[in-house]
């Protein structure tokens, strides 16, 4: 009768700490904020020329001083090739790959993502200073992987 409580007790005990484990992976996991930058959306890797918005990437205001930036990573360039972007602007960087793995961090800025085929990969960056800023693919995607990058131009 005895052990039969104490096995009773450690069973709860056991579970109620699994199950408190469980919570607590949960919310570290999905709950803070910790998602690797969105790639939820989903995208035909044959069809991105074909498919909105990157049938025609660039700049685009969307806002007061908020833009969407619509890049196509394929080896090995970006596209568009010619950035320029107002002092203050908050952009919305949405890029995808039509061909391999790439990856896409402008320096002197928390923008550094990786960029899959098959994903929409977003993240967004307030350039508060003027300058040029270098973009440049920061996963080896094959023989031209080194020349693969371009300029961003903040303008007053
Ligand atoms: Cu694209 Cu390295």
């Amino acid at each position: 009768m005895h052990l039969y409580k104490y096995e009773k007790i450690w069973l709860i005990f056991g579970t109620g700490v699994l199950a408190l484990f469980l919570l607590i992976v949960g919310i570290g996991a999905f709950a803070m904020g910790h998602e690797p930058p969105s790639d939820d959306e989903t995208i035909d890797p044959q069809k991105v020329r074909e498919t909105p918005p990157f049938d025609n990437p660039g700049l685009k205001q969307i806002g007061d001083q908020e833009y969407e930036l619509v890049i196509v990573a394929q080896a090995f360039a970006f596209q568009p090739s010619d950035i320029e972007i107002p002092k203050g602007a908050k952009v919305h960087f949405i890029v995808t790959s039509p061909d391999v793995v790439h990856g896409l961090a402008v320096a002197q800025t928390n923008v550094n993502m990786m960029v899959t085929p098959g994903h929409i990969n977003r993240i967004t960056h307030t350039f508060k200073d003027a300058g040029e800023y270098l973009m440049v693919c920061n996963e080896y995607c094959g023989t031209g992987h080194q020349f693969m990058g371009t300029r961003i131009e903040v303008v007053e």
